[in-house]
């Protein structure tokens, strides 16, 4: 563990200890430097470390502040470890959930996407505009798979921000994330093959499985600490399995990411195996504090991580725009690219890269990174103001999902249809699982500022908790 690690580990213990409560200012930077005798940047390394962790909050002019953490949320019952599927069949409910959540005026709790107002969507518009005006006659040519190179350079730059050297000839572009993920998916397996995803886990790893006649061992995933790594061993050992699936940062629906030394460990545990993983990474940039996390990708020497990403979530939801770095996977993934969709949208490529080679790009990120952060919180204390004390608020930093486990004789499924008619969506747990394990719980969407609508709508959910309670 270095310095900084250490440092920050004695200050959570005597956070967790009571030394500092919420609210507490921290002792200084300088006033750490002396205490410890560490130097000035190892103390500034531990406190940035911490605010990552949502454990402390930095306050122009007053310091470091411990942060209001939420309780912690385990399960009530501890699920099994290990389900195998050897017929996945989720996609009418899927279908039928998102239809029903199209309704206008409906309260989005329900919806994968952060407020649209959180995005410029303006500036990119001026982006479009000015990059269809000049396109080349060949821009359709141009932009062919492995996609537009200037996109792919900037793409490849920001991994380097992250420490991470990813050529631009492993990136291929793709339409949303949801493509990059299906292609590594189709790449990596044949029909019949084991997959290995998380339980619970995002719908569209469902669903990919199900629409290539895969076979699916769903992994126990922690809401707090993520998949469970020994459980995930013994399936290595068991059986042939061709790829894993998982979300190693602000897992959807959980929320939760997992520390450095696990991501280490997931990929060597993998490598050991050689099995490759594509890595959802949708979320990547929804961090909370100053240092951005890194991918399990950052500790793949084998070229073995199918690192997906997405501009869907952090830039502009429907432009369609995404990416995986697929490693040694690149050149076969990129010939079934052609066979399927041929190329995302040309102008779409380049509007992006337009917008985010130039500098309001990180400026806008760091806005929506503090909004969500805010209003995350915000809905926390909102839901736990009105929900009955026997339901579980999981709350996770970074992202904008909260993970909520009702008693467990309750059915999600039917709070959604009677939320659904009084002009509210939730997200039901049996949308995250081939099982019904997660029949009493619901995902939240925590990305909206908590206005007299939103707050009206906490009150009729937790209303109709409370009724079917009785
Ligand atoms: C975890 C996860 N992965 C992938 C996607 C798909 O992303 P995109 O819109 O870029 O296709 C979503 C969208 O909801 C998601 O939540």
């Amino acid at each position: 563990m270095a310095k900084y690690e250490q440092l920050a580990q004695e200050l959570k213990t005597r956070i967790a200890q009571g030394v500092w409560q919420a609210g507490d200012k921290l002792p200084s930077l300088r006033q750490t430097v002396a205490d410890s005798g560490l130097s000035l940047m190892t103390v500034l390394n531990a406190y940035q470390l911490l605010e990552s962790q949502g454990v402390i909050t930095a306050q122009e002019k007053s310091g470091y502040l411990v942060a209001p953490l939420p309780e912690t949320f385990r399960y009530p019952d501890r699920p099994r470890q290990i389900y195998l599927s050897d017929k996945v069949d989720i996609n009418e409910f899927v279908f039928s959930v998102l239809q029903a959540s199209k309704q206008a005026g409906i309260v989005p709790f329900g919806s994968g996407f952060p407020d649209p107002s959180l995005f410029p969507q303006q500036a990119l518009a001026r982006s479009l505009v000015k990059v269809t005006r000049h396109m080349s006659p060949s821009f359709a040519a141009d932009n062919l798979p492995p996609g537009n190179a200037g996109l792919r350079k900037a793409i490849s730059q920001r991994y380097a921000k992250l420490g991470m050297s990813i050529s631009p000839d492993e990136i291929i572009i793709t339409s949303g994330a949801m493509e990059a993920l299906n292609l590594s998916l189709a790449t990596l397996t044949q029909a019949g093959d084991w997959v290995v995803i998380e339980s619970p886990t995002f719908y569209g790893a469902m669903q990919a499985i199900e629409r290539l006649k895969l076979k699916a061992i769903a992994v126990a995933t922690d809401p707090q600490q993520g998949i469970d790594l020994e459980a995930l061993a013994e399936v290595l050992k068991t059986y042939p399995v061709k790829a894993c699936w998982l979300m190693s940062q602000h897992q959807n629906p959980l929320g939760c990411s997992l520390s450095d030394t696990k991501k280490q460990a997931l990929y060597q545990l993998l490598n050991e195996h050689k099995v490759s993983l594509i890595e959802d990474d949708v979320y990547q940039e929804l961090y909370v504090g100053s240092i951005a996390p890194r991918p399990v990708k950052a500790f793949d020497t084998e070229g073995r991580v199918l690192h997906c990403g997405s501009f869907s979530k952090s830039l502009i939801a429907g432009y369609r725009v995404g990416w995986v770095a697929a490693g040694l996977h690149a050149p076969k993934l990129q010939r079934l690219q052609v066979m399927s969709t041929l190329s995302t949208s040309a102008p779409m490529q380049l509007a992006i890269a337009d917008f985010i080679q130039s500098a309001q790009y990180e400026r806008h990120l760091k806005q929506l990174r503090k909004k969500l952060a805010d209003r995350k919180l915000a809905m926390y204390q909102l839901l736990r103001a009105h929900l009955p004390e026997s339901v579980g608020v999981n709350f996770a930093q970074g992202g904008y999902f909260l993970w909520l486990a009702l008693p467990a004789h309750m059915d999600a499924t039917q709070i959604y249809s009677e939320a659904i008619e009084r002009g509210i969506s939730i997200a039901p747990g049996n949308l995250f699982s081939n099982q019904v394990e997660f029949r009493h719980f619901m995902r939240l969407n925590a990305s909206y500022e908590c206005s007299p609508e939103i707050v009206s709508a906490v009150v009729v959910l937790a209303e109709l908790i409370r009724n079917y309670s009785r």
